[in-house]
């Protein structure tokens, strides 16, 4: 691809440039969907919702939801061929639908700017392990020891806002000059690089004596475990995992060229995205059991765990440098396709540059990042909580939430979820049939299949989702008896 692919002015009468093949197409996207949902996410939400029965909701999701959504997504923006706001009135005015449709592509625009405010001060903090690690003063420490690193830095509220604003220097940069070519192509180098590090860093969970213990966690459902919450946040973590639902895959898919098989790169990215996630579930775990840590231990937890390996094996010194320098490239990756919808929105909008958009954006983002950055020092007492009572159980929405659990919650529970049902309702019951068909070029079965998916399946588990976690099912269910 070339570099000018993503700066060129995107207004309707240029002829849009293209990703150069399928493959720098599958980099990029999957650039963007692993990241730290994958290593840093997925590993401390499975251990909190009680570790198997959770994984299972979340893979149902993946296959059920987040693969015929993604396929979606694409198309839409293939089709579309401009930013979410701008593609979604233009494709419902093709179809004869309202132009309202454009507050999906508003809302995820949004969801963009919340979600980047915290995923910059957590990429912030693997950073801040890149010096940490390559000074060597992991080895041979104990868990106290190592915990008490991670809780040295995230109480230190200067220090959280200089990695914060150094990590989102370093996207609006690549945003700003849109020099994503390189990038993706280094990507290309540094993604099997990570796998490496994946791979051996396995190796070493196998080592530790419990890695039967740390694979039975991941893979053995105990559904007593699982709670309405946690069944929500499975729903949502493949939504986010998977950077759907918010325009992001929209975007990119705006850039595919017009006969790349659409259900092909979805797969493959699928794919690649939950292997990461389950490699690092397969190293966490194992880790967490052998120094008796708590699997619940909540957003440190790889930071917590990973030196401990690093500090105990040989190389780790080097082998853990490498490995949070590879995280910071796979978080910086994924932290620009969550600005870009709204970058190319703000530009269309506003007819200005490139540059001036990324600097306001960076500012507007940089200001959010504090509340996260504040939640886990300062203000860390200012919590809430959020329950709804009825006769037919309590409903927890929030415990003990602080300003990011919050907008955590707010993003990958219901923003992504609301977003990826629009995008299948749209993409399955409003986009005229004969315009879907041509899109996703795939034979009649395979069609009827995803229409299925799309039409059902999605918009009624995502609904389901929903209804459960506010306590509707289990009131329906007591009504009826069942
Ligand atoms: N998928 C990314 C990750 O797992 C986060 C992301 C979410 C990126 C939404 C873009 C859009 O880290």
């Amino acid at each position: 691809m070339s570099d000018s692919a993503l700066t060129n002015n995107q207004s309707a009468s240029v002829a849009r440039e293209q990703w150069s093949s399928r493959l720098v197409f599958i980099l990029a996207a999957t650039g963007s969907a692993v990241g730290l949902g994958n290593i840093w996410k997925f590993p401390y939400i499975t251990g909190e919702n009680g570790g198997g029965a959770f994984v299972l909701i979340y893979l149902l999701c993946i296959a059920s939801i987040g693969i015929p959504i993604m396929m979606a997504e694409i198309m839409l923006g293939r089709r579309g061929r401009q930013d979410p706001v701008t593609t979604m009135k233009k494709l419902a005015k093709e179809s004869g639908h309202s132009r309202s449709w454009g507050l999906l592509g508003w809302m995820g625009v949004i969801a963009g700017f919340l979600i980047l405010s915290y995923y910059s001060v957590i990429a912030g903090w693997a950073m801040a392990y890149v010096p940490r690690m390559a000074s060597g003063m992991f080895s041979g420490l104990e868990a106290a020891g190592v915990n008490s690193v991670f809780s040295d830095l995230v109480s230190n509220p200067e220090s959280l806002i200089a990695w914060h604003t150094l990590f989102l220097i370093m996207t609006m940069v690549v945003v700003a000059r849109g020099v994503r070519g390189g990038l993706e192509k280094a990507v290309t180098y540094l993604m099997p690089l990570l796998f490496v590090l994946l791979i051996i860093l396995i190796v070493y969970a196998m080592g530790t004596g419990h890695f039967k213990e740390g694979f039975a966690y991941l893979f053995n459902p105990d559904f007593s475990k699982i709670t309405t919450e946690g069944i929500l946040s499975a729903m949502g973590h493949a939504f986010f995992t998977l950077s759907l639902g918010m325009g992001a895959i929209m975007v990119y898919g705006s850039y595919l060229p017009p006969d790349t098989s659409i259900a092909k790169v979805s797969i493959a990215v699928a794919f690649m995205d939950t292997l990461v996630a389950l490699m690092a579930g397969m190293i966490i775990f194992p880790i967490v059991f052998a120094n008796a840590l708590e699997p619940s231990s909540g957003p440190g937890l790889i930071f917590k765990t990973l030196p401990l390996a690093f500090g105990g094996m040989n190389y780790g010194t080097l082998f853990g440098t490498l490995f949070f320098i590879l995280l910071v490239f796979a978080a910086w990756t994924s932290s620009i396709s969550l600005i870009e919808p709204a970058i190319t929105w703000g530009m269309k909008t506003f007819q200005t540059s490139r540059i001036k958009t990324s600097v306001i954006s960076g500012l507007l983002v940089w200001f959010l990042g504090l509340f996260t950055v504040f939640s886990f020092n300062l203000t860390s007492d200012f919590t809430f909580s959020s329950t709804i009572s009825t006769k037919y159980g309590e409903f927890v929405i929030l415990k003990d939430a602080t300003a990011f659990d919050f907008l955590d919650y707010l993003t990958s529970n219901i923003m992504l979820p609301l977003g990826g049902l629009m995008i299948a309702v749209y993409a399955g019951w409003l986009m005229k049939k004969e315009y879907s068909l041509a899109e996703l070029n795939i034979n009649r079965i395979w069609f009827t299949i995803w229409l299925f998916l799309v039409r059902f399946v999605a918009p009624i588990m995502v609904i389901i989702v929903f209804l459960n976690a506010m306590g509707v099912v289990a009131f329906i269910r007591t009504i009826m008896g069942v």
